[in-house]
């Protein structure tokens, strides 16, 4: 029996997104059904499919009431929408079902997630207690736990906060189930706490996993994420509220991973310094999976909490980046696009060795949905610039100044017309390379994937779709070794049940 609340929100969610028109969305990134997405959830492999959920309010595209909806793939790039899984529905959920991840246990597709709620106190006043809670399903239906929260803050050490304790993210280590949930102390320090449990739902405090030493890493830390990858340990999170520092940190509310060694057996992690995870404008809360052939995968928010480029007029907001591969490279992460987008290339188009020296087009390099790699050589200039989404009137600029070595995107003639964040400066980690730019555009938004993934930087923009044009120019003279296009793949469109 599904609730009055999730039947309502799964009757609107079908009617509504009937009546948006597709050609807006883009391609292979994935939306909500209607109304508002935030971060992904629950992204896990679960009977021969990749399962993303995210955080969803169906009936505005704002957000509001935090339902988890949900999707499926095969392949990461063609995504098909499923009826939404929770709703706030029950007494300790009931200001909303907030992040958290998934995991299979016995056949079982479990999602754990924070219930928010409010309590009275003893002096009549009300405050919010978030709390960890699970449901199991089957793929598509899912049920709540009798016995929800699993989880609640009186489990923790008293200076800990109980209102800021929310978005678990569950793995197994031989017998046992443990979470990571990001928190904050009561002075406001940001950390994570782990927690055990044999059978998923008799839960036990084991420690404090990794906290903002520093005081430098912004305040509450969100969405926290924890993996082995290669011969480190990773851990992510989406600290609130934090400084810039020169060239990293740009976003207020950033993602930043750590590189440690963890000792196991004790729930030691020992950390290195925090690193920025992607240097764009649009990119928040990621978390990560394993995928059966070893492969860990990442994908994100595609939109920061302060700066939006969507008009208010539209009726859904909010999309995932491009599911990216993970690696280890000089004690860096380097990310790259998942492999099975190179399924769907066509359309190819191949130049080499042009010389650039003023605005330059080329025929076949246009178009809203690509990827494209530009590979650059040559001293005798200062600034490089691409112009993509482009014509007379509108354009997103991507400005290499080599003598600096700094890529500048700007997207202030995007189409935007509120006051955001319009231009971010990124420090190229290696200049002694020639410089290689992927970049990935899906209609409204631009991932530029950086020296083979060494830097990533994710933008949204808000253009109109007859803006197609691409654009090369330079100061001095550059030579483009090698300029591979490929546009508008096969037609994939978002399919719905
Ligand atoms: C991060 C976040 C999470 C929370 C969710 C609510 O973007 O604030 O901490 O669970 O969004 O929608």
């Amino acid at each position: 029996m599904i609730s009055q609340k999730l039947s309502e929100a799964r009757v609107y969610e079908i009617k509504k997104e009937a009546e948006i028109e597709i050609e807006n969305r883009p391609v292979f990134h994935l939306t909500p059904r209607v109304g508002w997405l935030n971060d992904p959830n629950g992204f896990s492999f679960y009977d021969g499919l990749y399962h993303l959920f995210y955080q969803y309010n169906p009936y505005r595209p704002f957000w509001g009431p935090m339902h988890w909806g949900h999707s499926t793939t095969s392949d990461m790039i063609k995504w098909e929408q499923l009826p939404c899984v929770l709703a706030p529905d029950e007494e300790y959920d009931k200001k909303g079902c907030f992040s958290g991840s998934a995991i299979e246990a016995d056949g079982k597709h479990v999602l754990v997630y924070t219930g928010v709620t409010r309590i009275k106190l003893p002096d009549g006043s009300e405050q919010e207690r978030q709390n960890q809670c699970i449901a199991f399903g089957d793929g598509l239906n899912y049920v709540k736990h009798e016995n929800n929260p699993v989880v609640t803050g009186d489990m923790l050490p008293e200076n800990c906060s109980r209102i800021d304790f929310r978005d678990p993210k569950i793995w197994k280590e031989d017998d046992t189930y443990y979470l990571i949930v990001g928190s904050k102390d009561l002075n406001n320090v940001g950390q994570v706490v782990l927690c055990s449990s044999k059978n998923l739902t008799d839960w036990q405090f084991e420690t404090i996993l990794a906290a903002n030493s520093t005081g430098k890493i912004g305040t509450m830390w969100e969405c926290p994420d924890f993996f082995g990858l290669e011969d480190k340990h990773v851990l992510i999170c989406s600290p609130q509220s934090m400084k810039a520092d020169k060239y990293e940190f740009h976003n207020g509310h950033n993602s930043v991973y750590f590189l440690g060694d963890y000792d196991k057996e004790n729930h030691v992690f020992i950390k290195e310094e925090p690193h920025t995870l992607d240097y764009g404008m649009d990119f928040y809360a990621p978390q990560t999976t394993l995928l059966p052939d070893g492969r860990r995968v990442m994908i994100a928010w595609m939109k920061s909490w302060d700066a939006c480029v969507v008009p208010d007029s539209q009726d859904w907001q909010g999309m995932m980046t491009l599911p990216r591969e993970l690696e280890i490279k000089d004690g860096r992460i380097w990310q790259k696009p998942v492999k099975e987008i190179e399924n769907y290339r066509a359309n190819k188009c191949h130049y080499t060795d042009k010389k650039i020296d003023c605005y330059t087009t080329f025929d076949g390099i246009k178009g809203r949905t690509l990827d494209m790699t530009v590979e650059l050589s040559g001293e005798e200039y200062h600034d490089f610039t691409v112009e993509m989404a482009c014509d007379d009137e509108y354009s997103t600029a991507f400005t290499y100044n080599r003598v600096a070595g700094v890529l500048e995107i700007d997207r202030t003639c995007c189409g935007v017309t509120k006051d955001v964040v319009c231009v971010r400066k990124i420090k190229i980690a290696d200049t002694d390379r020639k410089l290689k730019l992927r970049f990935i555009m899906d209609r409204q938004s631009i991932e530029l994937f950086i020296n083979d993934g060494q830097q990533v930087a994710t933008t949204a923009i808000c253009t109109p779709l007859q803006a197609d044009g691409i654009s090369f120019n330079c100061d001095g003279s550059a030579v483009v070794l090698s300029l591979i296009h490929i546009s508008e793949p096969t037609r994939l469109g978002m399919i719905s049940y």
